[in-house]
């Protein structure tokens, strides 16, 4: 048997993406490939780039100038390395890749990586390939589950696709092109996945999307299931204790999901529900197809169901015409939601998006101005989140031996990250701990309970208010 070869994957963008490089190792372990954590003494070294804003894209090119000179080293010691762009990027730009870097070997799409092998071949074969198809036929019927030693070796949370694509058409967004269209996983198909992970100590699910509650898959009785229902199904699942999902639009939601969070002590009560904009004139411009109004119903929605929900979101500023009065929407909808954390991005025009033709500009300056005040509206409001945790007593589940020694690292149920001095023996356990202090984004506490309480009781703690 030959040598095994050394497969380095280095994973941009979403959740999405780091769930996809995963299938790309499982569907190349039976070639052969194993996994190794440097590009340095790689064999195949696959970029799997992410096309969302600008900066992002920018960077697979000038990771494939470090990897030319890499692999030309490697050429001359008569070591032969492959270098493969996979992702949103390879989607949107394969023809261009393939023309400005001569040292890609392959170019391969998110819906047609489990066709790596045959590429790999067809490289080998005739110098290049590329595939950039979205097929008829759903790759998660190719791809390799992962050996139980690899899921082990991943830890105690997973992420699992449950939906790909999007029909929304944002239009500042790329994922419509890059993604396609929108698509469900069958029930049966993502439950023995799951029972999969469960089986080899995988203890939370994180179900992802690009639009995850527009879920729509056919289940074990024919009929199309949503989220909640789902979610229930999951719950059911032995050795699950958590389970969460990502990205929610708030035009999907429903209330079996939305009751699902009453219902469900495993649905973790976090969600993140980006809005983008608190304007109604720029939702509208963004086709959003929702006003500021109804994100507040929504919220108003999940809070009746569930008291101690928190929330994050997206927000892009600078969108072309927003205006101070727009921009002061946006910060007002945030100080009367009050976030547990949020994410925000300057606009950046994206190739063949509407909004890239729509002129109108925001000057650099007055973006950066903006960003700068919705990022410090945002931090206080997530400090004093991280700051009202403390003395209360949660719910944590601990996933891993922290860097300092003696501590193990686990996340609360709005995935902060909780510190014990504890045995590694608790990795994979819920426990309750007593939160002590908080440094930046971390919490420190002491565990309050010497042995496991029934895998799935949630906390019943009043979520503090965190407006600003
Ligand atoms: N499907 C998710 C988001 C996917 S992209 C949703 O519908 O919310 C993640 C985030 O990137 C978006 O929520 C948005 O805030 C941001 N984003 C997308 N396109 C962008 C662009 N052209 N410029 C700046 N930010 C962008
Ligand atoms: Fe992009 Fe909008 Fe689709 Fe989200 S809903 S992926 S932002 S087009
Ligand atoms: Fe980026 Fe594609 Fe995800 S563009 S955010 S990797 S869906």
């Amino acid at each position: 048997m030959s040598a095994p070869r050394k497969l380095h994957i280095k994973s941009y963008g979403c959740q999405m993406n780091v769930y996809d490089a995963q299938r790309m190792v499982d569907t190349l372990a039976p070639e052969g490939f194993v996994e190794t954590a440097s590009a340095d003494d790689a064999d195949l070294v696959i970029l799997n780039t992410c096309h969302i804003r600008e900066k992002a894209s920018e960077k697979v090119f000038s990771e494939l100038g470090r990897l030319r000179v890499m692999k030309e080293d490697a050429a001359r010691e008569g070591h032969d390395v492959r270098i493969a762009v996979a992702g949103c990027v390879a989607q949107a730009e394969g023809a261009e890749i393939m023309r400005r870097a001569p040292t890609v070997d392959v170019v391969v799409g998110p819906q047609s990586y489990h066709n790596l092998p045959q590429l790999l071949e067809q490289a080998a074969r005739e110098g290049r390939a590329l595939d950039t198809e979205f097929p008829v036929e759903d790759k998660f019927k190719f791809l390799k589950a992962p050996s139980n030693r690899a899921i082990r070796a991943r830890g105690v949370s997973s992420f699992v696709t449950v939906q790909e694509g999007c029909d929304k058409f944002c239009t500042f967004c790329v994922v419509p092109y890059t993604r396609g269209a929108e698509a469900s996983r069958p029930v049966e198909h993502i439950a023995e996945e799951v029972r999969r992970l469960a089986d080899n100590g995988v203890r939370e699910i994180t179900l992802i999307g690009q639009n995850v509650n527009a879920y729509h898959g056919e289940g074990p009785d024919g009929r199309v299931w949503s989220l909640g229902r789902l979610a229930h199904h999951l719950a059911a699942i032995p050795g699950i204790v958590r389970l969460r999902y990502s990205t929610s639009h708030p035009r999907d939601m429903d209330d079996s999901l939305i009751e699902a969070h009453r219902d469900l002590p495993a649905l973790m009560p976090f969600v993140h529900l980006p809005v983008q904009s608190g304007s109604d004139r720029i939702l509208a411009a963004m086709n959003r197809r929702h006003r500021a109004d109804d994100y507040r119903r929504i919220i108003a929605r999940f809070r009746d169901a569930c008291p101690d929900i928190a929330f994050s979101s997206d927000f892009i500023v600078g969108f072309p015409g927003e205006t101070e009065t727009d921009f002061a929407a946006t910060l007002a909808l945030v100080g009367e939601i009050g976030y547990a954390s949020a994410y925000s991005f300057k606009y950046s025009p994206r190739p063949g998006t509407p909004a890239a033709d729509m002129g109108d500009a925001v000057p650099p300056a007055v973006m950066d101005e903006r960003l700068a005040r919705l990022q410090h509206l945002i931090d206080s409001q997530q400090a004093a989140f991280n700051a009202a945790m403390v003395g209360r007593t949660v719910d944590v589940l601990f996933e891993r031996p922290a860097r300092n020694p003696g501590q193990i690292v686990g996340r609360t149920p709005y995935l902060q990250p909780l510190h014990v001095m504890a045995s590694p023996d608790i990795v994979g356990q819920v426990l309750p701990v007593a939160v002590m202090r908080h440094e930046s984004y971390s919490l420190f506490g002491d565990i309050v309970a010497a042995t496991p309480p029934p895998a799935r009781v949630a906390t019943a703690q009043p979520q503090p208010a965190t407006g600003a």
